[in-house]
């Protein structure tokens, strides 16, 4: 929480996007029993998921275990996550009256079991529980392209035809992440991350008219609980200066932009989280361990919370991920500055 807020730390935290996923045999016991909305369904499986790479990693910090896509089923959007694909609409929203299928999100009552879960972890763990919510563009995308799409045509397609109604879809959507992350918070999460994972696709001038104001009004919609935010996307190198206007006290950067970088692009202040590519992981120690540390030593030594630049991929070796919290952890900092790694593992 100090990191999100820019404040001296005694060592970078690190967590991992997609920490509880199929990377570990854990979650895949579980999901062997149960399928992903049975195990958000239920706050102790979902607890269990979560709680599983704390234990086994050694990360700073839990996420819930949930999906993006499980507020817009709890206000009865009908939609599977389908193994392998990703999330599918059983409707896509292809006309101006599809919006109407929108209702406002009440957390407590469409969607109980996820406060229930958060009031379970922060019962049971020491380490803070981050909560999180998907963004306006990526929830626009899934419900008009009817799943997970390369381009974006239709979604793209929309904004420009119709952009009134596009921004009227987006400020729904953003009613929805506000009022899930409130929930969330008000359950006990310590930090919140807003996902818009596939927001990378468009151009700035597009994403300040069409995205910008709904995501001002998440992170204005917050402010009063003092929580610190995350906000995360993919392929967003263009948008970061934009993005960092939002409101929010971090911005997580994806692996193709050096944290240097990042950081002369953001507002100065901003705590930047991230950057590993998450297929470095799947390399051989020496050059997981040399990539993390450049970025280490680009981030510098306040307002920076380790992470890849996206998830955890399924194939990766919980062990490299458990030696990269060890190697994060030991990175010293000596009056500020870097000093060499004290390397334990
Ligand atoms: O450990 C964690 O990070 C917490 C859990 C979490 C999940 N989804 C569980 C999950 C989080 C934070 C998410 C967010 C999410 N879901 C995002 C934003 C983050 C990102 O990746 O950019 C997005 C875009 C989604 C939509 C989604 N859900 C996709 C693309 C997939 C993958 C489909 C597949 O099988 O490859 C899902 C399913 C999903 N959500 C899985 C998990 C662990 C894997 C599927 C399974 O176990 O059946």
């Amino acid at each position: 929480m100090r990191a999100l807020r820019g404040l001296p730390v005694e060592h970078t935290p690190v967590w991992f996007m997609r920490q509880a996923g199929r990377s570990l045999s854990e979650y895949r016991a579980v999901r062997a029993r149960a399928n992903l909305f049975e195990i958000v369904r239920s706050p102790a499986l979902a607890a269990e998921v979560t709680i599983a790479p704390v234990t086994r990693l050694g990360v700073d910090a839990a996420i819930l275990f949930s999906d993006i896509t499980v507020p817009l089923a709890a206000v009865g959007i009908e939609l599977e996550i389908v193994p392998g694909v990703g999330p599918v609409i059983a409707q896509p929203f292809r006309e101006p009256a599809d919006l109407g299928r929108l209702r406002s999100f009440e957390p407590e009552r469409d969607a109980p079991y996820v406060g229930d879960t958060v009031r379970l972890l922060v019962h049971e763990l020491e380490v803070p529980v981050i909560g999180f919510a998907g963004g306006p563009f990526t929830l626009a995308s899934y419900l008009i392209e009817g799943g997970p799409s390369k381009t974006h045509a239709r979604t793209r397609a929309l904004m420009y035809s119709h952009p009134d109604l596009f921004r009227d879809l987006l400020a729904a959507l953003a009613g929805i992440a506000l009022a899930s992350l409130r929930a969330q918070a008000l359950a006990g999460a310590s930090a919140l991350q807003l996902f818009d994972s596939w927001v990378g696709v468009l151009d700035p001038g597009s994403y300040s008219r069409n995205v910008l104001p709904a995501t001002v009004s998440i992170f204005d919609g917050l402010r009063d609980l003092d929580v610190p935010t995350v906000y995360f996307g993919v392929g967003t190198g263009e948008l970061l200066g934009r993005m960092g206007t939002a409101g929010s006290d971090a911005v997580g950067i994806d692996w193709r932009v050096p944290m240097e970088a990042a950081r002369a692009r953001l507002p100065s202040g901003l705590a930047v989280q991230g950057n590993l590519d998450p297929v470095v992981c799947l390399a051989p120690w020496d050059v997981v361990r040399e990539r993390a540390l450049r970025v280490l030593r680009q981030a510098g030594p306040a307002g920076h919370v380790f992470n890849l630049g996206h998830g955890v991929l399924p194939e990766t070796d919980p062990e490299t991920l458990r030696r990269l919290v060890d190697l994060v952890h030991g990175y010293g900092y000596g009056q500020g500055h870097l000093t060499e790694p004290l390397v334990r593992s």
